[in-house]
C-alpha cells in the first residue's frame, strides 16, 4: 500500500536485509523509494549493534540474533523482518517494549507443504521410495502386492489449520475421503468430515498426517498407544514438528508390520547445519520416507515469504499497520486522505489517552479517527487529524513521560 503524501522523505528510510533474502523483498522496498542495503550472511552481536543504530528497517532470517543489547543500540529502528516462519532469535518482548513490532510470514510456505504430502501419501502406497532406492542399486524388484492406489482410501488430518485445510482440498480432488480432528472447531471445506476424538481419527484413517503446532498438548500427541489405535498397515506422516510424534514407538510400529509407512520431516533434535552423521531410529526402515525438515522449503516460498514480510513492513512503514506483528498490539487504521496521522507508542498504564486526547483539543485540533491496543507492556496509538498541528502534538505526546515513541506520518 503506498500512501501518496509522507512527511518524510522515503529515500531517507534505511532498510538493512541480512542473510540473503529473496530479492522479491527487495524489489518491493525499492518500488517504495526506501534506500536497502542487502547482506548475503547473518551478522554477529558487535556487527549487528554497529549496523542497527541507524536504520529503520531490519529484515533477518533466522541465524542473526536479534539480542535486547543490539535493540537497545537501534536508535531509529521502527520494525523487525523475519524473513522465515520462526522469530526465536528476536528478543521480541524487548523489541515490543523499545515500541518495535516484529513481523515473519507464518503461511507462506503452506502449499509447498501441502504439496509434498500429497506426494509422499502416492509414494507410501505405492512404496516408491524403496522400489527407487532397488533400482539405484541395480535392483530389479517388480512388486504390486502392498502397493495401493489411494483413491477412495481415507486421509485424517490431525490440525485442520491453514496447512492441513490445503492437503484436505488437494486430497479430495485425488478422490480420497478425508477426515479431521481439532481442537477448534473450523468450517469443513468441501466434504471433509470432522471428527470428535483423535482415537475416532486414527481407527477410521488409512493414512493420518500430522498438521498441528507444538503446544504442551501436542508434545508426543502421537506415541505407541495412538500408533496401536491406527489402522493395521495404516501410514503416518508428520511435517508438523519433531516433538509431536515418539519415534521409537513409531519404529517399533514399523517394524512390527502395523504401520506400513511413514513420512518424515522433522524430529525431536534436527542438527543445526548441514550435517552427516543424522541418527534417527528409523533410518533403513522399510517404506519409511525420511527428509531433512524440507516441508516448506521451495523456491516459491522464499519468493512468497520475501513479499510477504516486505508488505507488512511497508505498511508499518507508510501507515503505521501492525497486522501480522507477533510481539505487538495489532493496529490498522484506513488511510483517510486529507487526514494527518500519528503514531504514538507508550507503556500500558491508566490516564494516557485521556492526556494525548487533551494535548490535541488544547491545540484546536479535531480527532477525525482514533485507534489503540494494548499488550501486557506498551499501548500503540494511531490517530489521524483533521488539522496538520503534528508537530506541535507530536512535541507534547513525545513530552509525555509514558511515551516510548512517536512518529508523524502524514
Ligand atoms: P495453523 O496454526 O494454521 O494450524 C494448526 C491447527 O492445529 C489449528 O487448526 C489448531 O486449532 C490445531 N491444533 C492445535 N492444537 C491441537 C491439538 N492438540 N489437537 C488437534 N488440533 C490442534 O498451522 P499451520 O500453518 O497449518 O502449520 C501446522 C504445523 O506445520 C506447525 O507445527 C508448523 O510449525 C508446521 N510447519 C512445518 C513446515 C515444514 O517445513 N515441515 C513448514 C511450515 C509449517
Amino acid at each position: 500500500m503506498t500512501i501518496p503524501v509522507t512527511s518524510f522523505p522515503k529515500s531517507e528510510i534505511k532498510i538493512l536485509l541480512l542473510e540473503n533474502i529473496h530479492a522479491s523483498a527487495q524489489e518491493i522496498f525499492r518500488g517504495e523509494g526506501f534506500a536497502v542495503e542487502s547482506l548475503p550472511g547473518a551478522v554477529k552481536e558487535a556487527e549487528l549493534i554497529e549496523r542497527i543504530r541507524d536504520v529503520h528497517v531490519l529484515g533477518i532470517r533466522s541465524k542473526t540474533m536479534v539480542t535486547a543489547r543490539a535493540l537497545a543500540e537501534a536508535r531509529r529502528l521502527l520494525a523487525v523482518g523475519c524473513f522465515c516462519i520462526g522469530t526465536n532469535q528476536v528478543a521480541l518482548r524487548a523489541a515490543g517494549q523499545a515500541g518495535t513490532p516484529v513481523f515473519n510470514a507464518p503461511f507462506s510456505n503452506t502449499r509447498s507443504v501441502a504439496e509434498m504430502i500429497i506426494a509422499e501419501i502416492v509414494f507410501l502406497a505405492r512404496q516408491l521410495g524403496d522400489r527407487s532406492r532397488e533400482v539405484h542399486a541395480g535392483q530389479w524388484r517388480k512388486v504390486a502386492v502392498g502397493c495401493h492406489e489411494v483413491r477412495g482410501k481415507t486421509l485424517g488430518i490431525i490440525g485442520y489449520g491453514h496447512i492441513g485445510t490445503q492437503v484436505a482440498i488437494l486430497a479430495e480432488a485425488f478422490g480420497m475421503r478425508v477426515l479431521y480432528y481439532d481442537i477448534a472447531s473450523k468450517l469443513p471445506v468441501g466434504n471433509v468430515r470432522a471428527v470428535p476424538t483423535l482415537a475416532e481419527l486414527l481407527g477410521a484413517s488409512d493414512f493420518v498426517t500430522l498438521h498441528v503446532p507444538e503446544t504442551p498438548q501436542t508434545k508426543g500427541m502421537i506415541g505407541a498407544e495412538e500408533l496401536a489405535h491406527m489402522k493395521q498397515g495404516g501410514y503416518l506422516l508428520n511435517a508438523s514438528r519433531g516433538t509431536v510424534v515418539d519415534i521409537a514407538a513409531l519404529a517399533a510400529a514399523v517394524r512390527s508390520g502395523h504401520v506400513a509407512g511413514a513420512a518424515v520431516d522433522v524430529y525431536p533434535e534436527e542438527p543445526e547445519g548441514k550435517s552427516d552423521d543424522f541418527g534417527s531410529e528409523l533410518r533403513g526402515l522399510p517404506n519409511v520416507i525420511l527428509t531433512p525438515h524440507i516441508g516448506g522449503s521451495t523456491e516459491e516460498a522464499q519468493e512468497a515469504i520475501g513479499r510477504e514480510v516486505a508488505t507488512s513492513l511497508v505498511k508499518l512503514v507508510n501507515s503505521g499497520t501492525t497486522t501480522g506483528a507477533v510481539n505487538f498490539p495489532q493496529v490498522e487504521l484506513a488511510v483517510s486522505p486529507g487526514a494527518h496521522r500519528i503514531l504514538n507508542v507508550h507503556r500500558n498504564v491508566p490516564g494516557v489517552l485521556r492526556d494525548i486526547n487533551k494535548l490535541v483539543s488544547d491545540l484546536g485540533a479535531n480527532i477525525r479517527s482514533q485507534l489503540l491496543a494494548t499488550d501486557a507492556d506498551v499501548g500503540y496509538l494511531v490517530m489521524d487529524l483533521d488539522h496538520d498541528v503534528s508537530d506541535e502534538v507530536k512535541r507534547g505526546i513525545a513530552a509525555l513521560e509514558t511515551s516510548i515513541k512517536t512518529r508523524i506520518l502524514y
